[in-house]
């Protein structure tokens, strides 16, 4: 007999075909009416799949009571309720590590887009307007200073690529970390005063909640360009698109919005922003090792073995 667990949302497919394959899988996003579609699987299954924006709430673990993993097709577990899994003796694992050189890689895309005008550029000479005169100039990266917001797997994955265009790098987080060789700033405020880059790299979550703050912006300032690879929750997003329009922040380059797939419409008419529809790992080769992790995680779970990347 196969496990069976409930899959929140779509995958990769080639994960959903693996998943398919060693599981009874119940697809939820399907459903018309979860509470119904999921009353009578409660008795019968055991686990969860879901990803990374779906997450998985008390309220699903409640219906759900005998599913005791949840396997997450992310990193960053922020939509799972991990005080609900602790307190129900629920299992949780991510997947880290393999996505974090395609993510620190989108970091460093969108600093090199921002500063050296590629999207603007590409929009230039698809309008026509070379013909007409010349697109203006962009900003030199190598001797420019870059400041990352936590400093884990990917923000050093970001620094190390940093370093080779020669970039200056500054790092703020809960806490210095007495390895590593960029300049700790303990002050978030301080260091985006003195960077012309500032690159979102923290968990999502409460915690770091709106730490990106009108002030953190305002302190980047008009020649200051803000990236977000991490999680829109990390930045004040209404004081983002503010102060983009009163021209007191220089530019912006985001992956990660407060309500994805939703965007405020008015960052779409700005020239000086990049927009990207939260693609920081999708490549497939990053995506499939997620999916292994994913259904690997879940394969020891119901083995019996230990978990390979356990959160909880
Ligand atoms: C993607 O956003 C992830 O957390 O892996």
């Amino acid at each position: 007999m196969k496990p069976e667990i409930v899959l929140t949302g779509p995958m990769y497919p080639d994960t959903m075909r693996q998943l398919d394959e060693k599981f009874t899988v119940h697809r939820l996003w399907q459903a018309p009416d979860k509470k119904a579609f999921l009353a009578p699987l409660a008795p019968r299954v055991r686990g969860i799949a879901t990803t990374g924006g779906i997450g998985a709430d008390a309220a699903l673990m409640d219906a759900l009571p005998n599913a005791k993993i949840i396997s997450c097709f992310a990193v960053g577990v922020d939509a799972v309720d991990l005080e609900a899994a602790k307190a129900r003796g629920v299992r949780v694992t991510n997947t880290p590590d393999v996505l974090t050189d395609c993510v620190a890689d989108l970091a460093i895309a969108l600093v090199l887009a921002s500063a050296r005008l590629v999207v603007r550029g590409d929009r230039f000479v698809r309008a026509g307007k070379w013909l007409e005169g010349q697109l203006e100039y962009g900003r030199k990266i190598g001797g420019s200073k870059l400041g990352i917001l936590g400093l884990g797997r990917i923000g050093a994955a970001i620094a190390e690529r940093a370093e080779a265009f020669k970039m200056e790098i500054l790092w703020h987080g809960p806490r210095p970390k007495p390895a590593v060789r960029w300049r700790y700033v303990p002050d978030l405020i301080a260091m985006a005063r003195e960077v012309d880059f500032l690159v979102v790299a923290s968990p999502g979550g409460a915690a770091t909640r709106h730490l990106v703050s009108r002030a953190v912006m305002e302190a980047l300032g008009p020649e200051g360009t803000l990236v977000n690879i991490a999680r829109g929750s990390v930045v004040d997003e209404r004081a983002l698109v503010e102060l983009l329009e009163a021209k007191k922040l220089g530019a912006a380059a985001l992956d990660v919005f407060e309500n994805e797939p939703h965007v405020p419409e008015a960052l779409f008419r700005m020239e000086n922003v990049i927009l990207q529809p939260h693609q920081g790992s999708a490549t497939h080769a990053t995506r499939a090792a997620m999916g292994q992790l994913v259904v690997d995680n879940l394969e020891a779970f119901f083995a019996g073995r230990p978990l390979l990347t356990p959160v909880v």
